[in-house]
């Protein structure tokens, strides 16, 4: 399922911890999973149970409670845009609608050639700098229209 060097950084996770705490690892293993397979299909949720010896309900509840695991396909970059109170107070309803105009999609969705996917997540523990989104594994804060411009200007150059 997943090649032998992703096994090998989840054993490297798995052997930071003692041996009957292995589920312990259970949230590094999704991400080196899903950072090589794209998303966590039902598949390589039950390996991560079988590797883990964890109950697979128990590594869907984890995968679908946290907004940075991906069930199901997404394009290259994912933008993720803060809509909690913070973020909603310093105006993310405009950030998400400058984002969905600017791309031709709506939450949820991922552009026709693959390459963004837009998401509303909660919380992201950076209420200081609100309105903030996150992208790939980036922070980008205090946003305004002309901010967001500048941010996908730079993604959409260096794509090309
Ligand atoms: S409310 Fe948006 S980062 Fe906390």
């Amino acid at each position: 399922m997943l090649s032998q060097q992703a096994v090998n950084e989840i054993n490297r996770e798995v052997n930071k911890y003692p041996a009957d705490k292995k589920q312990a690892a259970l949230m590094a293993a999704l991400s080196i999973a899903q950072r090589e397979i794209g998303h966590l299909s039902t598949e390589v949720m039950d390996w991560v149970a079988g590797f883990l010896n964890v109950p697979p309900i128990r590594v869907r509840e984890v995968a679908t409670f946290y907004s940075m695991y991906d069930l199901e396909p997404v394009g290259k970059h994912k933008i993720c845009v803060c809509s909690n109170v913070s973020c909603m107070l310093r105006g993310s309803d405009e950030v998400i609608q400058h984002i969905e105009n600017r791309l031709g999609i709506k939450v949820g969705e991922t552009t026709s050639d693959g390459e963004m996917t837009l998401t509303e997540v909660e919380c992201l523990g950076a209420c200081g700098g609100a309105p903030m989104m996150q992208i790939d594994d980036d922070y980008h804060e205090n946003l305004t229209s002309k901010r967001i411009d500048a941010i996908l200007d730079q993604l959409e150059t260096t794509n090309a």
